[in-house]
């Protein structure tokens, strides 16, 4: 990527590209070169020298000289093999003294080996003025500008120009591609056009003020003048989303200005999603850790996520809290690790001391998890899925709507398919009986809307029951 970029400064350096720096300046200062000429013609009339007449300085300063020096004097005594080396230009000057009808080109001199724009006319037969500009560092710069498009057009990576105002200049095909955009549909729009809004980043898993802290690094390009890297989320043409690691590099004027700023958007969409599969993974593992050592639970753990998740969305929480709870409800047990098989695996009843050393593993699973951003929904369903809407719970007796909603969810839906299932001291109860059950716990074990919420679809819950049953 660096060698890119390198290429891009190189092709990209603004003071080329922008006409009011170097090079404009230096074309505004070009003083025009004036000569004023008699044709001379060979055999067959073709022309093959002139007698210069009058000129000025410019003209002179060409050959090193002063005008004086080369009034009077045919262009054959300053250049070798005229008739051969400047063939195409006599034919011009010819043709315009014989017609009378002027003429503007722009030609190499291979004698200056320089670029000019001529204007040539004749106030008289065989007789012609050439006015000139030096234009060899304009052709430069077209020439390089013509590289820097056909690099921009081939670079098989995607990419986009901005200026320092992040409006959108130019798209090369394979960003117009990823995107769905035509280069035109693109030109002159701003590039956060782009992104896609805020809750498409935090249904991603972003943390609540990565989007802000995202604008804010990227806008801050033009006055930091600093390369910035971070994670898009990009809307195709389609509405589809895309995924992508965006590369900003500014490019700097001879001031030291920011002057465009080019973009790398390289698409991790899969790399990403394969990222996420296998934390998915990793949580599912841990989860049936946790399982193992709880006796008979059978797809407990699974079914705990599909119901936890099921009910979110009914109680309308947005789109990356139904995610998580589905990856998070499960872990709900796992201090279960932490507490000893004579306890854990006991068929008869606890003794006092044994029932609250089995209430450790709430505190005991927080510890594994607590403290990172990823895993904060983890930590707080870990911490608090046993405690009850009416305080009565453990480990904080938190109550009412002091316990988090993820805790709460996974409280219920722990309650519904531990009751649905047999163990080793209890039978499994008839869905019915469950609903009946938790129906009645509404404000002492459980939040009234969340009970009302599971109300609605406790249907729901038993057909994932009977198709995760074992
Ligand atoms: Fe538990
Ligand atoms: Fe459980």
């Amino acid at each position: 990527m660096n060698v890119l970029v390198e290429r891009f400064r190189r092709f990209f350096d603004a003071s080329k590209f922008d006409m009011r720096s170097r090079d404009a300046r230096a074309l505004q200062c070009t003083t025009f070169s004036y000569t004023y000429c008699r044709i001379i013609l060979g055999t067959a009339r073709r022309p093959i020298d002139y007698e210069i007449l009058d000129a000025n300085d410019a003209f002179a300063s060409l050959l090193g000289l002063k005008a004086k020096d080369v009034v009077g004097h045919r262009a054959s005594d300053f250049f070798l093999d005229i008739a051969v080396t400047e063939r195409r230009w006599l034919e011009v000057y010819a043709r315009v003294s014989e017609t009378g009808k002027a003429e503007e080109y722009e030609a190499h001199s291979p004698s200056f080996d320089r670029w000019f724009r001529l204007s040539v006319s004749s106030p008289e037969k065989g007789l012609f003025v050439i006015i000139s500009s030096d234009i060899s560092k304009e052709v430069e710069f077209r020439r390089e500008k013509d590289q820097y498009l056909q690099v921009l057009e081939t670079i098989h990576k995607p990419l986009y120009v901005c200026d320092a105002r992040s409006i959108i200049m130019s798209a090369n095909p394979a960003f117009c591609e990823l995107i769905g955009y035509a280069a035109e549909e693109l030109r002159g729009k701003p590039a956060h056009f782009l992104s896609a809004d805020r809750s498409a980043y935090l249904n991603y898993g972003f943390p609540e003020h990565y989007f802000d802290s995202l604008a804010r690094r990227f806008s801050s390009i033009p006055t930091e003048k600093k390369d910035q890297q971070g994670d898009f989320l990009l809307r195709k043409k389609n509405g589809s989303l895309c995924w992508v690691m965006l590369s900003a590099y500014p490019l700097l004027d001879e001031m030291g200005t920011v002057r465009q700023i080019v973009c790398f958007p390289e698409d991790v969409t899969e790399i990403r999603k394969r990222e996420n599969d296998s934390l998915t993974r990793l949580y599912e593992t841990l989860a049936n850790l946790a399982e193992l050592r709880d006796d008979d639970t059978g797809n407990h753990m699974k079914r705990i996520g599909y119901f936890a998740a099921l009910l979110a969305r009914e109680l309308g929480m947005d789109e990356k809290f139904c995610k998580d709870i589905a990856l998070f409800a499960p872990l709900h047990d796992i201090g279960k690790v932490g507490i000893p098989d004579a306890i854990l695996r006991k068929t008869s009843e606890l003794t006092v001391e044994e029932y609250d050393t089995m209430k450790k593993h709430t505190t005991l699973g927080y510890e594994i998890v607590k403290g990172t951003q990823e895993l904060s929904m983890a930590a707080e369903i870990i911490l608090h899925h046993h405690e009850r809407f009416d305080g009565a719970g453990y480990p904080t007796g938190l109550m009412g709507y002091a316990i988090p909603v993820s805790a709460q969810l996974t409280s219920l839906v722990d309650i519904y398919d531990a009751l649905r299932s047999e163990r080793p001291y209890k039978e499994a109860w008839a869905h019915e009986v469950v609903v009946k059950y938790i129906a009645e716990q509404q404000n002492q074990a459980f939040c009234p809307e969340i009970v009302e919420t599971f109300l609605l679809i406790e249907r729901k819950f038993a057909e994932i029951y009977e198709d995760f049953r074992e």
